[in-house]
């Protein structure tokens, strides 16, 4: 595979069959991009389904040929697969009534907002014999891909920490707080590229609208094998909209700029050692050196991430595939949310919270609630 290059094959419509009919539930701000796409596609014939009259009325205008549905319910028997893109809170109820009716689905991140949930859609999935897979956008991006490499190829040596922030004056859910709308991109991301996923977390997080969800959220995840850790900063309450990784190594540093239009992808050849000092000089120096060298942006080959990804949802469907982000990738990371919750247990906002996630133990630092609902 060449670096950047995504390895997932792109589907094709099967000769002399009828077209493959698709559902997608909720066509909101994410939802009309999955139409979109899809749409465009081949082969594809896109029934569109929002319980929200103005909802469909925009699809209306946008897509007069489509046909539109207000409940999965009135055409769940039509179509071969179904995509949900409803709020997180009505994902589980949704795709479980679409995997018993032994339709394929892809579902929006986070998958479910419990692990019960989770679990439930991947047994049932199983049960059915039907492909689940679950919207981690990223894990379908070239330049996390290009990331991905950069840490495999041992380029940046070994991975002391990485740091992300996923900052904007951003979207307010209702159903759940702002770990769980934007953290699942960051935790999906860091886990793909260190190819582990974490055990431990800390937490603080904080309501600084309302007193119903943290709108900005700081968390810690530890990687045990991978002997790293990964900062996490959310929020819905900044000016200035960032999109950016940092991945620190102690050859190379790298940042991923997701707002980037051709450099998404900086490499620093750029260091910092350890100073061996004796006792007498050791009041003057410096206790490190500084190694700098060039910056280099490689090349990034541009696809839609979710093109990508919902073509590779379609090949499922046609040709059986195996999702590369399957129920069960889903489930790791609501696992992974649910412990950011466990840490927290009583009520309360302002949070700082710390504890193993794969026990459930709350450390002596504290605890607190990080308001998902
Ligand atoms: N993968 C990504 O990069 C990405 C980006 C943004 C949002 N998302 C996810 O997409 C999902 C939707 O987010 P959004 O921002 O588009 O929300 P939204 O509020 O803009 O849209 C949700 C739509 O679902 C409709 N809806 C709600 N319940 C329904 C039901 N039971 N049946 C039919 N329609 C129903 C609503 O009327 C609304 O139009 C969320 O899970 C979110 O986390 C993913």
């Amino acid at each position: 595979m060449s670096s950047a290059a995504h390895p997932l094959s792109v589907p094709s419509p099967r000769r002399g069959r009828r077209r493959d009919r698709i559902a997608v539930v909720g066509y909101g701000y994410w939802g009309s991009k999955h139409v979109r796409v899809l749409s465009s596609t081949p082969g594809v014939d896109v029934v569109i389904v929002d319980g929200g009259p103005a909802r469909l009325a925009e699809a209306a205008a946008h897509y007069p040929t489509a046909k539109r549905a207000a409940s999965l319910d009135e055409v769940l028997d039509t179509v071969d697969a179904v995509v949900i893109a409803t709020p997180p809170a009505t994902h589980a109820a949704l795709a479980l009534r679409a995997l018993e009716a032994g339709k394929h689905v892809l579902v929006e991140k986070p998958m479910a907002t419990s692990v019960e949930d989770a679990e439930l859609l991947v047994k049932t999935a199983a049960r059915q014999g039907a492909r689940l897979m679950v919207g981690h956008t990223f894990e379908y991006n070239a330049a996390v891909w290009k990331l991905r490499d950069l840490v495999r190829s041992g380029e940046l040596g070994k991975i002391l920490y990485v740091d992300t922030a996923r900052l904007s004056l951003g979207r307010y859910q209702s159903d759940v707080n702002v770990i769980w709308d934007l953290a699942p991109h960051d935790i999906s991301i860091v886990s793909f590229i260190l190819d582990e996923v974490p055990s431990c977390t800390t937490v603080w997080a904080h309501s600084h609208i309302s007193r119903q969800h943290a709108d900005v959220a700081y968390l810690r995840f530890d990687f045990p094998v991978s002997q790293t850790r990964a900062y996490v900063h959310v929020s819905w309450l900044t000016p200035k909209k960032v999109r950016q990784m940092t991945v620190v190594g102690q050859h190379k540093m790298a940042v991923y700029d997701d707002l980037s239009d051709n450099e998404r992808i900086r490499i620093y050849d750029i260091g910092v050692d350890v100073e061996e000092i004796d006792a007498a000089t050791q009041a003057h120096a410096l206790p490190v050196t500084y190694r700098t060298g060039d910056i280099v942006s490689p090349y990034v080959p541009f696809q839609e991430p979710l093109l990508v990804q919902d073509q590779h949802f379609l090949e499922c469907v046609r040709a059986g595939a195996v999702p590369a982000t399957p129920g069960e990738r889903g489930l790791e990371i609501v696992r992974v949310l649910a412990a950011t919750d466990e840490l927290s247990g009583v009520a309360g906002l302002d949070v700082v919270a710390g504890a193993a996630a794969s026990t459930g133990r709350t450390t002596p630092e504290g605890s607190g609630h990080v308001g998902r609902r």
